[in-house]
């Protein structure tokens, strides 16, 4: 009987739960394709006495609206969308994995901050080689021979040449003479790099490390530039209001020199131990570059001057991130290295 099976076929349909495209698929070659069941009743609706066709037609309508409905709802919940996907194939729609990006290495993001503050002084940055001769690490810096200067710096040798040792550069200084030699005044450059000095490794000292030298020269450049220049960086690096102070020393290389002292930047100069209680920190050496050493890059000291100084980077980022240990910057433990900051490019 037709009603029959329009019954069976409707209870059929509503229990339809479909749990893949598979289903559904199969839903429409069983119920809507042309050789399928809808039809076929549609086929036999014409066989049926009119009085039936009267009350069936109705039913047999709603039955063909049932199946066609009930089979668009399940294509929306298969087809094309993000449920599918994610059953099917995994969800295309969601936000990749991602990698973990490294971080810059904390001497490298203070050695880029300090060359930033001096570039826009009109700073250029050089370089020079880390094996360096006689010539350019001491020599020409003014060092004499046999001069116990010598060995404040705890050379590493390369290789032993008459007149003209070999060695791993132990100041970035070098850098001035290689500048010098290389061009006429002015010069204004900042020089970063790494130096080498034959000490046992500790929490204070290392066998390698890094330095900035600045290097400036030209007519009438007096003490008071190489202050203000000073004073200037410090107030960039450490914020305005850092004191600075200036204390006399020796280098070879400068007369007069001088080594600065810029107030705690841990404890503003109250005293605590990273200053020793002192309230200060001595973060450079400087001076005006001595006329010997203009001469031996074959400048005319009676009309140029200028001045020099040189920074020690493992300094500057101990007080800056409060690093008490200078092993940490060589040892590539990463729970050290992920703690500084990630730079995007
Ligand atoms: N080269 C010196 C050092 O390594 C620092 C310095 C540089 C001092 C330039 C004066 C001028 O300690």
């Amino acid at each position: 009987m037709l009603q029959d099976k329009i019954k069976q076929f409707t209870e059929e349909i509503k229990g339809f739960t479909p749990t893949s495209a598979v289903d559904v698929e199969n839903f429409r070659l069983k119920f809507l394709v042309a050789k399928g069941i809808v039809k076929g009743l549609f086929e036999e609706f014409k066989t049926v006495s009119a009085e039936e066709k009267r009350t069936l037609g109705k039913v047999l309508n709603e039955f063909k609206q049932l199946a066609e409905q009930t089979y668009s709802d399940a294509q929306v919940q298969f087809t094309h969308t993000e449920k599918n996907l994610q059953r099917e194939e995994g969800d295309l729609t969601l936000p990749g994995e991602g990698f973990q990006l490294g971080s810059r290495h904390p001497l490298s993001l203070v050695r880029k901050e300090i060359v930033e503050i001096f570039k826009k002084l009109g700073f250029i940055v050089a370089e020079g080689p880390e094996i360096e001769d006689d010539w350019h690490n001491f020599s020409a810096l003014n060092f004499p021979l046999e001069h116990p200067a010598r060995d404040m710096q705890d050379t590493f040798f390369v290789e032993k040449k008459e007149g003209n040792d070999i060695a791993l550069r132990t100041h970035t200084s070098s850098v001035q003479v290689r500048l010098m030699e290389m061009g006429k005044p002015p010069f204004r450059a900042i020089m970063p790099g790494r130096v080498y000095r034959n000490e046992a490794i500790s929490a204070r000292a290392h066998c390698f490390f890094h330095q900035v030298e600045g290097l400036y020269v030209d007519e009438n450049v007096s003490f008071a530039d190489l202050k203000q220049t000073l004073f200037h960086f410090v107030q960039e690096l450490y914020g305005e209001g850092t004191k600075v102070r200036f204390r006399p020393s020796y280098f070879p290389f400068t007369e007069p020199s001088a080594e600065m002292d810029i107030s705690c930047t841990i404890c503003k100069g109250k005293g605590c131990q990273l200053c020793k209680y002192s309230g200060w920190v001595e973060i450079l050496g400087c001076g005006m570059v001595d006329p010997n050493v203009l001469e031996n890059c074959g400048i005319d000291s009676k009309k140029y001057s200028g001045f020099a100084f040189g920074m020690g980077i493992e300094r500057i980022t101990n007080l800056k991130y409060e690093i008490r240990d200078l092993r940490l910057f060589s040892e590539n433990d990463v729970r050290f290295l992920s703690q500084f900051e990630t730079e995007l490019v």
